[in-house]
């Protein structure tokens, strides 16, 4: 595929820098990315998980914070090899080690992690489609939004160190967000919300977000409104302790 490639400047907690990016064919790191960098802390000598690593904003900004190594997972080739030209973009490449796959099957048997990003798709198929935030080859988080974050839950609570914590997202709006957080209550005995922000929504934008609902996806949320614009809720959870 040829795809058209630019860069563009990031500033997220405490780090800028300029990532190769494809907004047409790629995700485009956007304000719940941001949002991941504020709710997340780094330690010194932290091993750090990105999962779901597009091309590669939060692995990035993990190996610029006082991390000893970070590891990335990315499903979609293109972004894989874009993520792979950002690492040396920015110099990270010795800190990063980067697979093209799903979930923590690419690791090393025993390898795990003092911190899990998990900023994997979980915005519903419709609501994902008709906001353009993911374009037709990135796979979304299915019908409810929930299909490639409960997974994640279940999964993640066998590779983190004692004391780990994973990080994940809520977008309590424009997915399953009840179902969502179910799971995440029967994998880890402590959840704690991070951040809960309310996000715009243009005219444009709620009328092709609502034009995109089934009648059946109740738990998708339409009419929330802030002043006279229509928002959307998004969450940053920390979870620790899992039930394993
Ligand atoms: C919401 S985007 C976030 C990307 C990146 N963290 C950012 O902020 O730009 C979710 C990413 O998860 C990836 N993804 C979806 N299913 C996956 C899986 N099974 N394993 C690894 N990555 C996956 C998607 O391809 C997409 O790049």
């Amino acid at each position: 595929m040829c795809m058209n490639v630019e860069t563009k400047p990031f500033s997220l907690v405490r780090h800028d820098f300029e990532l190769d990016v494809a907004p047409d064919y790629l995700f485009m790191p956007n304000q719940t990315t941001k949002l991941f960098t504020k709710s997340i802390t780094i330690y010194p000598h932290d091993v750090v998980f990105d999962i779901g690593s597009g091309v590669g904003p939060l692995t990035v900004w993990a190996a610029k914070e006082p991390s000893e190594h970070v590891y990335s997972v990315e499903i979609v080739r293109s972004q894989f090899d874009l993520l792979m030209k950002n690492l040396e973009k920015n110099n990270v490449e010795d800190k990063v080690s980067a697979y093209c796959g799903s979930f923590f099957g690419p690791f090393q048997p025993g390898l795990k992690a003092d911190a899990i990003i998990a900023d994997v798709s979980g915005i519903a198929e419709g609501p994902a489609r008709a906001l353009g935030w993911y374009p037709e080859e990135i796979p979304t988080g299915g019908y409810d939004g929930t299909e490639v974050i409960i997974p994640v839950l279940e999964q993640a609570g066998r590779y983190l160190h004692d004391g780990g914590r994973l990080y994940f997202p809520c977008a309590l709006d424009l997915s399953d967000g009840n179902k969502i957080m179910k799971s995440a209550a029967s994998n880890f005995r402590n959840l704690e919300r991070k951040v809960n922000v309310q996000f715009p929504l243009t005219a444009k934008q709620h009328e092709d977000l609502v034009a995109s609902v089934k009648e059946e996806q109740h738990y998708i949320k339409t009419d929330r409104m802030k002043g006279s614009r229509n928002v959307w809720i998004g969450q940053i959870y920390e979870a620790t302790d899992p039930i394993l």
